[in-house]
């Protein structure tokens, strides 16, 4: 509309009282609309057909002809002033709606978001990466070594005689043997322990070495509240020169205390695995009771978490390193011995159940 069409309309209609009535009464029903239906039908009923403007136009026959041109330009007038403002309100209306509903909260964009569930590491994984982030912590490498092995690095290369209880059918899971008769290095297992890593890395390694390595080992074992034929080791071993038991034992109390508890305790007790010389169990003092004896500990004040011991030299003999220059230290621990423990878990099948209620503890 052009400027001024609204007060040409005025200047028309001022001395024409019937038409000012019939105009100001079109504009105040558009102004009354309150939502898009009723401005379709405002529109209509004002300037349709048989509609107000329309009328006006009607009027005019009926008039002295000197009347008719003003009349003609009222009519022209209120149509495009109209439809100005009914498209005008039309527009409001839709903003006002947008900002109703805002406002009824169809759309808070301020809440917080609704969080799914999420899932996170099994209990063994957690108490795995504590145990390999504290020798990573003292500057150890993390290598891992495969689960299907061969009986070279598992038995034989670890000073593991063939008659040796551990290489019997009853107790290791053969994937692939040879003729029991002869040589069987290249017997293929599952690993009884993770050990053959140490065999690994020092054959394709020189040292120095400080090495640590998670993973699944397997054994031919009845499932019950303490044995799994699947299980988890950490291993860790270091190789240098002038390496003494004295480093084996400092370094071990740092895992045992970081694992238990500042006050813990740890002591050493003689034991014999074939590639280590000499060989002990780890025990640390019972944190539950503070070594005063409880159902943990059975009464004894101790709990036993790893082997370990100075690697044999018949060991480094299989990976070509002279026992003169080297020397070593090595142990082994079982992840879910120590998780029951630290996490009073009574039956380690539970770890494998994959019960929500259990792992969600956790
Ligand atoms: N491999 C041994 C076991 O599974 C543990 C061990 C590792 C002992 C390294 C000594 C040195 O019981």
């Amino acid at each position: 509309m052009k400027p001024g069409g609204r007060e040409r309309l005025d200047e028309l209609l001022g001395g024409r009282p019937e038409l000012a009535a019939i105009a100001e009464d079109a504009f105040r029903s558009v102004e009354s609309c309150s939502d898009k239906n009723e401005i379709d039908r405002t529109r209509v009923r004002l300037l349709g057909k048989k509609g107000v403007v329309s009328s006006v136009f009607k009027g005019m026959a009926d008039l002295p002809p000197e009347e008719k041109p003003a009349v003609g330009e009222i009519g022209n007038l209120l149509r495009a002033l109209l439809e100005e403002r009914l498209d005008e309100k039309s527009v409001l209306l839709d903003a006002a709606e947008v900002e109703e509903r805002l406002r009824r909260g169809a759309v808070d964009v301020t809440l917080p978001g609704r969080k799914g569930p999420t899932g996170h590491h099994h209990l063994l994984s957690r108490v795995t990466a504590d145990v390999v982030s504290v020798f990573v912590g003292l500057g150890y490498r993390v290598v891992e070594g495969p689960e299907v092995e061969l009986d070279y690095y598992n038995f034989e290369a670890l000073n593991t005689p063939a008659y040796h209880p551990a290489r019997s059918l009853n107790d290791t899971l053969y994937v692939y043997r040879q003729d029991p008769e002869r040589d069987n290095r290249d017997d293929v297992l599952l690993r009884t322990h993770t050990s053959p890593v140490q065999v690994r890395v020092m054959e394709s390694e020189k040292p120095p070495l400080y090495v640590v390595s998670p993973g699944r080992t397997y054994r031919r074992d009845e499932m019950d509240a303490t044995h799994s034929a699947m299980f988890s080791q950490v291993e860790g071993f270091a190789v240098d020169r002038g390496i003494t038991m004295a480093h084996l034992k400092g370094t071990l109390a740092v895992l045992a205390r970081r694992l238990f508890g500042a006050d813990r305790k740890v002591r050493f007790r003689p034991h014999f695995f074939p590639f280590t010389e000499p060989s002990a169990e780890m025990d640390v003092s019972c944190f539950r009771c503070d070594a005063a004896g409880c159902g943990l500990c059975k009464g004894s004040g101790w709990l036993e978490i790893l082997g370990c011991g100075m690697i044999d030299p018949n060991v480094f003999e299989h990976v070509g390193y002279d026992p003169e220059e080297f020397s070593g230290f090595a142990f082994g621990m079982g992840i879910e011995r120590i998780a029951m423990m630290k996490y009073g878990i009574e039956d380690l099948r539970v770890f494998f159940e994959n019960d929500m209620r259990f792992l969600a503890q956790f």
